[in-house]
């Protein structure tokens, strides 16, 4: 069971075979889950369920290589076999702490992107899709799924390197080193001094690749102020039109950066007030699916880059309607606002809510059903105005 220091035991075989096999099975679904098309509700649910797949499994990578790196900080590691030969111990070694790395680096990378975003494939477990400590945050999921990406491949790298030793061993030098791992055969030295500094020679490769990823990170869209609209007798000083939709069961919130209202409203007239919003929709954000949802398949942003939404505004006592015409997806519908306002001297604070339902425009027709996008989606604005 236990490893000598010419040996490796049955233990420590076992954890090094299974997590070269969960390895060797998370990297292909990872890339062919990021290459899978994304083009009706068939092709989503079935890129979903890999990446269900790839997460679940680089989860439990990520436990069996916690118990093995305790194991080999605890237990005896066997000698390098031939520490005559320097360069070749010290890259062997260099690479073992790299494999070490990326076994603790790329599932985190990949788990806090996961936890940071939102609308994603879900991991199959009743544990709950969030981490502790890990707010969910575009900026922040974009961070990590850079880091995911660069780990990946340093730890393929890795991989590369570590396999071809293996084969030289087996095929070249005709030792031991893979009847170690494999069957358990002693071979060696007695005595095993190791070095500190294939240690530090992978922390300082893992470092370089951070820094490579915060470089690769795409610079976040900017929230923006609320436009000044030419007309109208309010001027919007800050607000957010915000948006939630439920994707693979959770729900998403969603946001546009850039928009603009044109606001005549008088709280002594009882008619004449009324206002006009223009929507940027090339400026959505959508958790992890913002690029789809701009898509041909659901907003289209590139064909119609602005949705409007004239109404009248009505009051009955406390409770304010804007009632009118959504012009969204190239499609008018009619849309009734209900919101909310306070008006304290020259400011107005108003918040509303509504409901609408993406068939009525004709939006991710491809999604007949609810199985991956939902039919209703809650739009949320709240905003604050300075009368002019
Ligand atoms: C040892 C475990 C893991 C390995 C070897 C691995 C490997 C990979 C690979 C090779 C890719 C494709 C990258 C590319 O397109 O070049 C990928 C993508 C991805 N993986 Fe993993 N992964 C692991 C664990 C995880 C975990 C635990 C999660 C989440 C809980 C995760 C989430 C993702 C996501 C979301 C992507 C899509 C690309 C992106 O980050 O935007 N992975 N992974
Ligand atoms: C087909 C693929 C693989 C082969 C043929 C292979 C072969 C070997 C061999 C022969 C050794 C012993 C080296 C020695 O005694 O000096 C070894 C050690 C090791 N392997 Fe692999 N390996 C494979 C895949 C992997 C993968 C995917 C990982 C992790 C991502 C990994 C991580 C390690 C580590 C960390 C050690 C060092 C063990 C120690 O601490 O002493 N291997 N491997």
């Amino acid at each position: 069971m236990r490893n000598t220091t010419r040996s490796y035991g049955k233990a420590a075989r076992s954890l090094h075979w299974l997590t070269a096999l969960l390895i060797l099975t998370a990297i292909p679904l990872g890339l062919y889950a990021n290459a899978l098309p994304v083009d009706g509700a068939e092709a989503a649910a079935a890129k979903a369920a890999v990446f269900s797949l790839h997460k679940t499994l680089g989860i439990a990578t990520f436990f069996v290589a916690l118990l093995r790196i305790a194991y080999m900080l605890t237990e005896t590691r066997p000698a390098p076999l031939h520490p005559e030969r320097r360069l070749e111990t010290f890259a062997a070694e260099a690479t073992h702490w790299l494999l070490y790395l990326s076994l603790l680096a790329v599932p985190l990378s990949g788990w806090v992107h996961h936890a940071a975003t939102s609308g994603f494939a879900p991991i199959l477990w009743p544990l709950g899709q969030d981490l502790p400590l890990v707010p969910k945050s575009e900026s922040l999921a974009a961070a990590a799924s850079a880091l995911h990406w660069v780990f990946t491949k340093l730890m393929a790298a890795a991989i590369l390197l570590h396999v071809a030793g293996a084969l030289k061993h087996a095929l070249i030098d005709r030792d031991s080193t893979l009847a170690r791992m494999l069957r358990g055969t002693p071979a060696g030295q007695t005595h095993a001094s190791r070095a500190t500094k294939p240690l530090l020679t992978a922390l300082a490769v893992y470092i370089l690749g951070a820094g490579l990823a915060v470089a690769l990170i795409p610079p976040a869209p900017t929230a923006q102020a609320p436009q000044t609209a030419t007309s109208g007798n309010w001027q919007i000083t800050s607000g957010t039109l915000s948006f939630s939709v439920s994707r693979l069961g959770t729900a998403v919130e969603g946001s546009f950066a850039t928009w603009s209202a044109e606001i005549t409203f008088d709280p002594e007239a009882a008619t004449g007030n009324h206002v006009t919003a223009r929507i940027d929709t090339s400026s959505l954000t959508l958790g992890a699916v913002t690029d789809q949802a701009k898509g041909p398949e659901f907003l289209n942003a590139a064909l119609h880059p602005t949705a409007i939404f004239t109404a009248e505004i009505t009051a009955d006592g406390t409770a304010y309607l804007a009632t009118g015409t959504l012009s969204l997806h190239g499609i008018s519908q009619p849309l009734t606002l209900p919101f909310t306002l306070q008006i304290t001297g020259d400011t107005a604070q108003m918040q509303g809510t509504a409901t609408l339902d993406r068939r009525a425009f004709q939006i991710g027709t491809a999604y007949p059903d609810e199985a991956t996008v939902g039919f209703p989606v809650t739009v949320s604005i709240a905003l604050t105005a300075t009368r002019r």
